[in-house]
């Protein structure tokens, strides 16, 4: 039986529930199609594609169009999952009106909402979108869009000072109208702070257990990208060893020809093949 595509009232009411909610980051048709067939709830088309599908050292560089791509291929694997479209760089910040028009050129495309990374200075982008009735997950604590800004890829919000501003973000982001935030790499209590701060559901990526729903990125829970390993992804295959190890056997079986073999091959009558002159 197909899944029953969760909803934004749905979410709302998993606050404080133990009904908890997987978010897979994926990229494409196929990899769709597998958490489509799964029991994971909700799919994040993530601007990190920067990083796992262009092969670049960031996210800022990707763009509205990438996002659009990526978007529409997930959709058509995905027809039963929540999925939530990543705003990219530049696509919201310098105004309203873009904000408003590239939120709503993801949901065309069959996003269920859209995300927007960034604090204080994106409320009232997020405020805007939501008020022509877009839903918007905010992203506070690490946002790797800015993330040079904030010293690199680190774990934020560990001191008093950052810890208050980064609740006062989630608050704000409440206020401004997201249904919904997701709390990047900020530390476990911090994070249980923040979940009591606000009244809508908090996302967890890195952030520890206060949260209704958890976002894990599919090339890192299969053991795929292996550069580097997160201290928060726990990995439920190893498939790069895997991938790798059937390349090396077709390779093998080329050189030894034993590839392809007679039934891998198409056949025809030797009387319909044309004789050499
Ligand atoms: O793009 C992405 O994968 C993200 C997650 C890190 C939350 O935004």
């Amino acid at each position: 039986m197909a899944k029953k595509k969760l909803t934004i009232q749905e979410i709302l009411n998993r606050k404080n529930s133990k009904d908890k909610i997987g978010m897979v980051t994926v990229y494409d048709y196929q990899m769709a199609k597998l958490v489509d067939e799964s029991d994971c709830e909700m799919i994040l088309v993530g601007d990190s594609l920067g990083m796992i599908v262009q092969g670049l050292d960031g996210t800022t560089h990707v763009n509205i169009e990438d996002m659009e791509y990526h978007l529409k291929c997930v959709r058509r694997g995905a027809p039963n999952t929540f999925i939530v479209a990543d705003m990219s760089f530049m696509s919201y910040q310098a105004s309203k009106e873009e904000a408003i028009r590239n939120a709503g050129k993801l949901m065309k495309l069959g996003a269920d909402c859209v995300k927007m990374e960034g604090g204080l200075g994106i409320m009232d982008k997020i405020k805007a979108v939501t008020e022509v009735g877009i839903p918007v997950m905010a992203h506070i604590g690490l946002t790797p869009q800015t993330a040079a800004a904030l010293g690199g890829f680190k774990l934020q919000g560990k001191n008093k000072e950052t810890a208050e501003r980064l609740v006062k973000e989630a608050v704000a982001a409440e206020e401004a109208g997201a249904f919904c935030v997701l709390v990047e790499l900020v530390p476990a209590e911090l994070n249980e702070l923040i979940d009591k701060s606000v009244s809508i559901p908090v996302i967890s990526t890195g952030s520890g257990p206060s949260a209704v729903g958890f976002n894990l990125n599919a090339y890192d829970m299969l053991g795929i990208f292996s550069d580097f390993k997160p201290k928060f992804v726990r990995q439920y295959a190893q498939l790069k060893q895997v991938i790798v190890d059937a390349f090396n056997a077709w390779n093998a079986d080329i050189k030894s020809g034993s590839y392809p073999a007679n039934d891998e091959a198409f056949h025809m009558k030797e009387e319909d093949l044309p004789k050499l002159d």
